[in-house]
């Protein structure tokens, strides 16, 4: 059976909230790439198809507005699957695991949330992160003044500049910028937060949901998942 009824007309369209690199960025030519892209690609190539990926604020992902409405066939955003999202949005089988982490400049001495007390904090808006400190600094009553960032530059820029003492955000997310900006910055802490992300689709799209799992499966029998893991988030 053809792949192309599965999606709109002809391409697979994909909600995403740039930059998110490792998962998804653009490149010195402006073309999104990343882990997450590859992926997809593969799904597309299983439908016959191109991706073509939307640029769009992570809260409308998560949501399922986007999805749900319409505007994307399926969402790679290194999205993590979380019982709430499940409730708006149908979840691949998870293909990346990552955990929270504290990131601050080089020579800072902090180590913990509890040496932020009196700081600001910067998380990225909509984000489990961002849920993961709020809840921290409640139920520990932590005198942090935890400020939100609309994406992830807007975040990173912050702490470089520092306007906050400290950011939170996905692990490999700070990996990559370290690695891309050495000697900037430094990952502080990690939380255990045992996240797996997941691609999303509309609720009730089971046969591209089932599309996308086959092609995931495939990657990750024929060895395409770890050289794509290798490429993108490194050994
Ligand atoms: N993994 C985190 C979450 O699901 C952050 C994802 C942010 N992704 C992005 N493309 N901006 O909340």
């Amino acid at each position: 059976a053809s792949g192309v009824s599965l999606v709109k007309a002809g391409v697979l369209t994909t909600c995403t909230h740039l930059p998110y690199a490792p998962f998804q960025a653009k490149d010195e030519t402006g073309k999104v790439v990343g882990f997450d892209v590859a992926l997809i690609d593969l799904v597309a190539a299983k439908l016959g198809v191109k991706q073509e990926i939307v640029d769009t604020p992570f809260e409308g992902i998560k949501s399922g507005s986007d999805l749900n409405a319409g505007k994307c066939d399926v969402a790679a955003a290194g999205m993590t699957i979380t019982d709430e999202r499940k409730q708006v949005l149908d979840f691949s089988a998870p293909y990346f695991d990552a955990t929270q982490a504290l990131a601050v400049l080089t020579g800072s001495q902090v180590k913990t949330l509890e040496e932020l007390k009196g700081k600001r904090l910067g998380v990225q808006g909509g984000t489990t992160g961002e849920d993961y400190i709020k809840t921290q600094v409640k139920d520990k009553s932590l005198d942090i003044e935890v400020v939100s960032y609309k994406d992830l530059a807007a975040l990173q820029q912050a702490l470089a500049t520092n306007q906050i003492a400290a950011a939170v955000n996905d692990l490999p997310v700070w990996n990559e910028y370290i690695r891309a900006n050495p000697a900037k910055i430094v990952v502080a802490a990690g939380f255990d937060t045992g996240e797996q992300y997941g691609f999303a689709v509309k609720k009730g799209n089971a046969a591209l949901l089932k599309t996308v799992d086959e092609a995931l499966a495939a990657a990750r029998s024929d060895g395409t998942y770890d050289k794509i893991y290798t490429n993108w988030i490194g050994e």
